[in-house]
């Protein structure tokens, strides 16, 4: 019998649908109106951050009823499921055990009956003797030079996780040492990344879980002839190339000393993997301890997640309001507005783990969906969105939610400055929320033609994230706090997070045209009419 989808059976489900379609419109105006008391109540603590939800379309009904579905969905056992490293991974088999790779040294996590923690603090260790060696100049170059410029050549959660925390952390790291990142296979990436470093002063990381990713192998030989083309010894391979990935084989055929191979495990999927030996791109630009606390972040919200009452448990309620937003608000998107410019590429990370991760459209056991799944992320830092796409947010025909998040202190105290990217947050949260009335704009002596252009809607929903400042825990928990949104919204929506099957068949066709691209002969072309043309038109150009 076909597998048919359940959740839009579930009486929680139901019960939301009725509650919508009873007070979905209720506008934030009235609700705030109506309970002066709004702003402090709708909000939840954890790990270092302050969730505001007040400015999302809920009531304390529509809490109930989403707090009602998480149990109909038996989240609670599916969350002890994920920490006990129970296969959750279906299609692919495997435990999704990222947690334990920020679990304290001593702290029991079994995987197929073996404990994983000690070879996870056993990895650590090494990354951390290895970073500290480059730090402090003891990793010379093959030519005894000091190690000055780092280059992570890898993709998707192997570049994405790296590059982000680089860029959040840059605070704390070390600027003696260039930190660049590779990832596209156009070679442009490459020959940007490292057009002004000296190959005798460059250290490769070739960070792969699988070790057998198009884009990175080839960046990986470009590096190798880079590098040998002027170090002009085989040997230099040794000095100048270390690798991250579950791949040992592979690893020792490109060549890389096996002493130089930082692993990890197949229950660490490419998108949850930066606190694994993927950040070591991360802990030689902050050092160990910075990015142990950077774990320590990432476990407190752990701990949080698999242990706060879902009514104070910050993943729980953005994953449920993500839902409400979605399936019944009709918020096929979510901007992720980091007031802060470090997270410039937080957006950009989010967007693979929340999309690779729930970007599905069957459920668990290969039934096709009857609801939305997973929203499109995207978003870029305050307050340049402010100045680019918030118009459509504002005034636009579709309901985008929003995510703020925002910082008490800066690290770069500058004058104002600080106090006025905080006042730009605070204001467009309650502008989405409140909006601009005809009458009050009327009253500021708007003529009457002009109103429509200038009235504001509101009722757009928020969420705000707030934290002291911007610290490498405090990133952690962030960074956890979204994985746990995103496993939270899976379980509701009865999808498997941890896979990703979408991105195969792009691989595969690829390497068809390959071939047809690079030879010189008109070849029997057994692609679409539109590839062949495409393909022709290529190599005459070539
Ligand atoms: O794009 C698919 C993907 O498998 C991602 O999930 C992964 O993060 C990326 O490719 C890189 O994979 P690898 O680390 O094996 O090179």
């Amino acid at each position: 019998m076909t597998p048919q989808p359940r959740l839009r059976t579930l009486p929680a489900w139901k019960a939301l649908e009725a509650h919508h379609a009873r007070c979905g419109g209720e506008h934030l105006r009235d609700l705030f109106a109506a309970d002066p008391e709004r702003g402090e109540r709708f909000a939840a603590e954890g790990a270092g951050l302050y969730l505001d939800y007040s400015k999302q379309r809920v009531t304390d009904e529509t809490l109930r009823l989403l707090l009602d579905l998480a149990r109909a969905v038996e989240l609670r056992p599916r969350i002890e499921a994920m920490f006990r490293g129970e296969a959750i991974n279906l299609t692919e088999r495997r435990a999704a055990l990222h947690v334990a790779l920020r679990a304290a040294r001593g702290q029991v996590i079994t995987v197929d009956g073996q404990d994983v923690v000690p070879a996870v603090h056993a990895v650590l260790d090494r990354m951390a003797a290895f970073s500290a060696q480059v730090r402090d100049g003891d990793w010379r170059g093959h030519d005894g030079r000091r190690i000055q410029n780092v280059v992570n050549i890898g993709i998707g959660g192997s570049d994405l996780g790296p590059v982000m925390a680089y860029e959040a952390l840059r605070h704390y790291s070390d600027r003696r040492l260039t930190m660049r990142f590779v990832a596209n296979v156009d070679g442009t990436d490459f020959a940007e990344a490292t057009r002004d470093l000296d190959p005798a002063e460059t250290l490769f990381i070739v960070a792969s879980k699988t070790f057998s990713t198009q884009e990175t192998m080839a960046n990986a030989q470009t590096a190798r002839e880079w590098c040998l083309g002027a170090l002009g010894d085989e040997r230099a391979v040794a000095r100048h190339f270390v690798a991250v990935s579950t791949n040992a084989e592979a690893v020792a055929a490109f060549g890389i000393d096996p002493a130089n191979r930082f692993g990890f495990w197949d229950w660490v999927g490419g998108r949850y993997s930066m606190g694994s030996a993927i950040g070591l791109s991360t802990m030689l630009a902050i050092g160990e301890d910075c990015f142990r606390a950077m774990l320590g972040g990432f476990h407190a919200m752990d701990e949080h997640f698999r242990g706060a009452p879902f009514e104070r448990n910050l993943p729980v309620l953005m994953g449920l309001l993500g839902v409400w937003n979605c399936n019944f608000l009709g918020a096929r998107s979510v901007a992720v507005l980091p007031y802060e410019q470090y997270l410039k590429r937080f957006p950009a990370y989010l967007q693979q783990l929340t999309m690779e991760s729930n970007g599905k459209r069957v459920t668990r056991d290969g039934a096709v969906v009857d609801y939305q799944t997973g929203p499109v992320y995207w978003g870029e830092p305050g307050t340049n969105g402010q100045h680019s796409f918030y118009q459509l947010i504002h005034q636009g025909t579709q309901l985008v939610s929003c995510d703020v998040i925002a910082f008490a202190q800066a690290l770069n105290p500058l004058g104002r400055h600080h106090d006025l990217l905080l006042a730009n947050a605070l204001a467009q949260t309650a502008a989405l929320a409140f909006g601009k009335t005809a009458d009050e704009l009327r009253a500021d002596g708007t003529p009457d033609w002009l109103l429509p252009h200038r009235v504001f809607e509101g009722n757009r929903p928020t969420s705000t994230l707030l934290a002291q400042r911007l610290t490498p825990a405090v990133l952690g928990a962030l960074v956890a706090l979204y994985e746990h949104q995103v496993f939270t919204q899976s379980v509701i929506w009865d999808i498997n997070p941890f896979d990703q099957w979408g991105v195969e068949l792009g691989k595969a066709l690829a390497g068809h045209i390959l071939p047809a691209l690079e030879s010189g002969a008109e070849p029997a072309l057994g692609h679409d009419s539109s590839t062949n043309a495409l393909i022709r038109r290529c190599r005459e150009r070539r």
